[in-house]
């Protein structure tokens, strides 16, 4: 039996499957700090402790003793930083922070080319911009890094005790040279890093370590117990779903969102934000439109409304469509296709008699917004493929993805269990780097349990139109 740990945003997951089926699963909520506008935080700590509730939870349902490997995945991007005594700095700085703004303008410029040597161009959320930050504003914590590690690395540290990364997620540091799949000494040295602190790049599939005797006794795994690299929760997703092999896409609806497409060569796209990007597996690159709001607005407004999500979309389906406000889902800024770290949230074109409902369907159709720019954003490359599967929690609402396949023209699948991607994932390549799953079965694509067709929208792509002109005239606004 295997176990998928995902480090995520908002939790995180643990599952506990043969690599089909899955057993057991526990969750554990995990919270972010924003100390300062644009900043996002947390504290490697607490995933290490929710790792831990998890694991216990998983333990009361099927007992820990029984799995034979673990595979991680976890949120990109984020800086996790270590001394010479591997004692962590500072709270890790998370993917959705937009601090280092000024700090990718100047490695752009130090470095012109950094869009074909990385894949994409900088923006705050990667990781090297973060350490300019770093050394301009904290110059102390700067002076004593010794290893700079990505989240789901931190666990595996706490599992293993190694300091390693695979490349897919070494791919969304900027630091990785994407065509080679080796750090590009150049775009350290561009952003104030040293490369003898970045970890060593492994295949996602390869075993990277052992369970400690500290760690078996912390969590009741058993000691020796092989962990393999795993993967950033992009690809781990995408390994969930066959998506190793080439013209394979995906959306996927969390606290972020992406669409991503496998390729088996490496096709830079700089100019619309598209991520080109070396996958966990071999010889794998993929395209990807990362939207750094997801669903996410759909949770934030039902925080505001003291509802849950799930009303909230039930709210905005039984709306009036014929009165919707607009809403710009940017509570965050925008990654892809904007490239816009100052674009903030907003709705316009309230009414009097705006109700709950339709602020509920303003919200939710903007999350099926951001797809249609992601799929526009593709052009061409997105032409031909059969389907897009969806993962992700808000996978979990038909009328969502039913939304998404009617402004994207895009016929979406959904898989039982959609909920559980990247940490399905994550056990996948377990299995593989124990021998008991060739490499070639991660494309095996799961059944497809539910279709959503494109069909026609009264009003749905006027809103779109204005959902887009609306973006337009507000983004000189800072
Ligand atoms: C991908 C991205 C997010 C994070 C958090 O580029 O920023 O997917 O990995 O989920």
């Amino acid at each position: 039996m295997y176990l998928g740990i995902d480090i995520g945003t908002s939790a995180v997951k643990v599952i506990c499957t043969d690599g089909t089926e899955i057993f057991a699963s526990a969750t554990a909520d995990l919270t972010v700090q924003s100390r300062h506008s644009g900043w996002s935080e947390q504290d490697p700590q607490a995933w290490w402790a929710a790792t831990c509730a998890a694991l216990a939870e998983i333990d009361e349902t099927r007992s820990l003793s029984d799995v034979t490997a673990i595979g991680l995945s976890g949120q990109m991007h984020g800086a996790v930083l270590l001394d010479a005594q591997r004692d962590l700095l500072r709270p890790a700085i998370l993917w959705n922070d937009s601090r280092s703004t000024k700090d990718c303008a100047r490695l752009q410029e130090a470095l012109p080319e950094i869009g074909t040597i990385s894949g994409v161009l900088p923006l705050p959320g990667f990781t090297a911009p973060k350490l300019m930050w770093v050394a301009r504003q904290e110059p102390e914590v700067h002076g004593r890094i010794a290893t700079v590690l990505l989240p789901k690395d931190y666990i595996g540290l706490c599992l293993h005790g190694e300091i390693a990364t695979d490349r897919s997620d070494a791919a969304g540091t900027l630091w990785l040279d994407q065509a080679t799949r080796d750090w590009s000494s150049m775009v350290a040295a561009a952003s104030a890093t040293d490369i003898s602190w970045l970890p060593r790049l492994a295949d996602g599939h390869e075993v990277v370590g052992q369970v400690t005797a500290a760690a078996a006794a912390k969590t009741g795994l058993t000691a020796g117990i092989p962990v393999v690299a795993g993967g950033g929760d992009a690809a781990t997703g995408a390994v969930s779903l066959g998506a190793t092999e080439s013209g394979r896409g995906f959306i996927s609806l969390g606290t972020s969102g992406q669409l991503f497409v496998a390729g088996d060569a490496y096709h830079p796209n700089p100019a619309k934000f598209v991520h080109a990007f070396a996958h966990t597996v071999p010889d794998r690159w993929y395209q990807m439109a990362a939207m750094l709001n997801g669903a996410r607005p759909i949770a934030w407004l039902a925080g505001q409304l003291g509802i849950s999500a799930g009303e909230v979309v039930d709210l905005a389906e039984a709306a009036d469509a014929t009165r919707v406000p607009t809403f710009l889902p940017y509570l965050t800024g925008e990654r892809s296709p904007h490239g816009d770290p100052h674009i903030r949230a907003g709705f316009f074109g309230l009414e009097d008699s705006t109700d709950r409902a339709a602020l509920c369907r303003a919200v939710v159709e903007a999350v099926a917004f951001t797809f249609a720019d992601a799929v526009d954003s593709f052009g061409d490359t997105i032409t031909g493929l059969p389907y897009l599967a969806a993962i992700g929690g808000g996978s979990k609402s038909p009328f969502l993805l039913q939304l998404i396949a009617n402004v994207t023209g895009q016929r979406i699948g959904r898989t039982a269990g959609s909920d559980a991607g990247p940490a399905m994932g994550a056990a996948r390549l377990a299995a593989c780097g124990v021998g008991a799953m060739p490499l070639a079965d991660l494309g095996q694509q799961p059944v497809i349990a539910d279709w959503f067709d494109p069909a026609k929208t009264a009003g749905l792509n006027d809103r779109l139109s204005r959902y887009r002109a609306l973006y337009t005239a507000l983004k000189t606004l800072d």
